[in-house]
């Protein structure tokens, strides 16, 4: 298969669809790939770098585009690049889709098969191209709130370990995934008084074993929650309901209560934000304060470690990029249920529930669409408009 690499070229997007070693595996597999030359720059990877790997580069977009049978990013297309974007062409990327209902139109409209990293899902549930952003964000947290509590920064002026003789400080987690359980090692590693809220009672019992009576686990309730925020002098919010906008679970009032210089990082401000008084924020401006507290809300967080994340990324789109490459797209959906679950569009019909849903089209079984067993691309939705009028 031929494989492009365009450069991202969404404001402050670093990352990269591809690093070397596997642009290695898949010409070493027979592939093709072509790479947009400086598309490894913002994650300090060289151009050498990838002709080393086997890799051919290109000076424009619009050549990969042309050339690619599928497409590797990380981002969503944008605007500008819906015009490159090819009949029949695989992408593999985020999508978000149903937040982009242009870009779905796009992707319809030129039968695209857009398989997207966010919804690839095993069958027990999990969602193995999402975790290792949660694993960046969730150790940034408590970096960035170690920082934040620094008088410099506008915090009280506390160092997270404490020193000998000192008291440390005191974090209170809310939501043990992978965020929280990410934040509490490096937490506890600094030498932090850790207490992790949750309401698995499953993942606490996990939790209080790996952690060896080295965090408090408390189960989360809004009593325990009050406690543990109005004693902590960093809280961390990283919960998630999967399709569902965050609870809010510390309100105003509660932040109130904190000690001013206290600082609060809501992870999950992507999905609305579990504190009360977060919005979110860039990179350019991360913090504002609230009540004497300081906020930190950015909503990308793993675009400040561009590398990093675009290590942590690769290794988990790679192997499911391969059987795309070495299976053609109809027979790796058909091999494997959890890839399948990734192709949001497919041959004019969109192939996933939840966005199909939301954007107001019909939902089309992705085994049915490969298979040719769906009706006409685009028909139903069609249809269905003309019954509207
Ligand atoms: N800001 C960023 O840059 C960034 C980056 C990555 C992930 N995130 C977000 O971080 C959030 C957490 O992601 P994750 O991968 O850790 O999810 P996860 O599913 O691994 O963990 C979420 C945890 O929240 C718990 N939970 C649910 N309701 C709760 C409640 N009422 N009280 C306490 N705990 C509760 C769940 O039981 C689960 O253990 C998500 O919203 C995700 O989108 C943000």
């Amino acid at each position: 298969m031929i494989i492009g690499v365009p450069k991202e070229i969404k404001t402050r997007e670093y990352r990269v669809g591809l690093v070397p070693a596997g642009v290695k595996a898949f010409t070493g597999a027979g592939h093709k790939v072509f790479i947009e030359r400086g598309a490894g720059e913002g994650a300090g990877i060289a151009d050498e770098e990838y002709v080393k790997a086997g890799g051919k580069l290109l000076k424009k977009a619009d050549d990969i585009w042309q050339r690619a049978e599928m497409i590797i990013k990380v981002k969503e297309p944008i605007e500008p690049e819906y015009a490159r974007i090819q009949n029949g062409q695989i992408i593999y990327t985020y999508f978000h889709l149903a937040a982009v209902p242009e870009l779905a139109k796009v992707l319809v409209e030129k039968k695209v098969a857009a398989v997207a990293y966010e919804t690839i899902q095993p069958d027990d549930g999990s969602l193995p191209l999402l975790k290792p952003m949660s694993e960046v964000a969730g150790k940034m947290s408590i970096q960035v709130g170690a920082s934040s509590l620094e008088k410099a920064h506008g915090g009280k002026g506390i160092l997270l370990g404490g020193v000998p003789g000192v008291k440390p400080a005191r974090v209170a987690i809310i939501g043990g995934g992978v965020v929280g359980t990410c934040a509490a090692k490096v937490a506890v590693g600094m030498g932090a008084q850790v207490t992790i809220l949750d309401i698995s009672v499953n993942q606490l019992t996990y939790l209080d074993d790996i952690f060896q009576g080295k965090v408090t686990t408390l189960y989360s309730d809004t009593y325990n929650i009050a406690n543990a925020v109005r004693e902590a002098d960093l809280v961390v919010g990283g919960v998630l309901i999967p399709g569902a906008k965050a609870p809010k679970l510390v309100s105003k009032e509660l932040i109130g209560e904190m000690t001013k210089g206290s600082v609060v990082v809501d992870v999950a401000v992507d999905q609305g934000g579990c504190i009360e008084t977060c919005k979110p924020t860039t990179h350019d401006n991360p913090t504002y304060e609230v009540s004497g507290v300081i906020h930190y809300c950015v909503a990308n967080m793993p675009g400040a470690v561009p590398r990093t994340s675009t290590f942590a990324l690769t290794n988990t789109t790679r192997p499911y990029g391969r059987k795309i490459a070495d299976l053609g797209i109809v027979e790796a959906v058909k091999q494997d249920k959890a890839l399948a679950r990734g192709l949001n569009t497919y041959g004019g019909h969109v192939t996933y529930e939840a966005v199909a849903r939301d954007l107001g089209y019909d939902y089309v079984n992705i085994l049915d669409a490969v298979s040719g067993k769906a009706p006409k691309a685009g028909a139903a939705k069609v249809t269905r408009l003309r019954a509207a009028k």
